[in-house]
């Protein structure tokens, strides 16, 4: 059964599209076949990612490149027919792509009818959050006491989205908080946002995953369409301790997405 892993945030940089390439790397290295839509159709920075990647492929054959298709943007003169638009062009994508083991949706940081549409057929929702409140009250809203007193618009939207599936496939959906360019800088905001975190996880249901730190090296990896896990191939990726640390953040990260037969194959691998 092919797994929907969708990396969901209604904000904008707050680390999509780069966990987006990170898990699909990590997914194809382990030997699963992976398919990727893109979703998010006005910037499309996945689909550039993917694009620059291939072009690298050309200099270093070994790269993995996953199954991708972008949904392209269209404007239709009325909402029916951009619903109807944007379900079929989805819908087309996930038959193309559901041979493969895993599909991986990378979505816009806004809502909108496709975003929702993505949302509601994940098995598995991954939300990158920057270290920051502002971020958290789309998640939910903390008063300065550090109660969790309502859903953020996210949640509520992840929310709708849950019930819908549950009443049309009778399937669940599980949702992973991951804290983003964590900086070592700010101890005391990173520990007050450690405590948010918590206890909006036990009132809206969610996990949270072992973060990713702040680091140059996410910035560099685009242009040539890389990641953390190509510094062998390559000699743009160089190995030093920031690299191996944030390689080993990665992994944490992908074991805490708790899927049995991903970290049956990482423990085999790495031990
Ligand atoms: N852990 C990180 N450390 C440093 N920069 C990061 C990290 N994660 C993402 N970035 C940078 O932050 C910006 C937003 O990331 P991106 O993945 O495009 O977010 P989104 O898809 O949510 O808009 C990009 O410039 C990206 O290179
Ligand atoms: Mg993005």
């Amino acid at each position: 059964m092919t797994q929907i892993i969708v990396i969901g945030n209604e904000k904008g940089g707050s680390g999509k599209t780069t966990t987006s390439m990170h898990l699909v790397i990590s997914l194809l290295k382990l030997g699963f076949s992976v398919g990727t839509i893109d979703t998010d159709s006005r910037q499309q920075s996945f689909t550039r990612y993917i694009e620059n990647r291939i072009k690298t492929k050309g200099r270093i054959p070994d790269l993995l490149i996953p199954e991708h298709v972008c949904i392209e943007k269209k404007d239709l003169p009325t909402e029916t027919e951009q619903k109807e638009y944007e379900a079929q062009s989805f819908q087309a994508a996930l038959d193309k792509l559901v041979h493969n083991d895993f599909i991986l949706i990378d979505t816009p940081g806004s809502d909108s009818w496709l975003n929702r549409l993505a949302h509601q057929n994940a098995d598995i929702i991954v939300t990158p959050i920057n270290d920051s409140f502002i971020d958290l009250d789309l998640i939910g809203v903390i008063t300065p006491e550090m109660e969790a007193i309502k859903p953020g618009v996210y949640s509520a939207m992840i929310w709708d989205q849950k019930m819908k599936r549950a009443a049309q496939s009778g399937k669940e959906m599980k949702w992973i908080v991951v804290r983003n360019r964590l900086s070592t800088l700010d101890a005391i905001n990173k520990r007050n946002v450690e405590i948010a975190v918590d206890k909006l996880a036990k009132r809206f249901g969610f996990s949270v995953s072992p973060g990713f730190s702040d680091r140059v090296i996410f910035k560099e990896l685009f242009l040539l369409g890389l990641t953390l896990h190509d510094a062998k191939d390559s000699n743009e990726v160089k190995m030093n301790p920031s690299v191996l640390a944030a390689r080993q953040e990665l992994r944490s990260f992908v074991l805490s997405l708790n899927i049995p037969e991903v970290n049956n194959r990482i423990l085999k691998d790495t031990g």
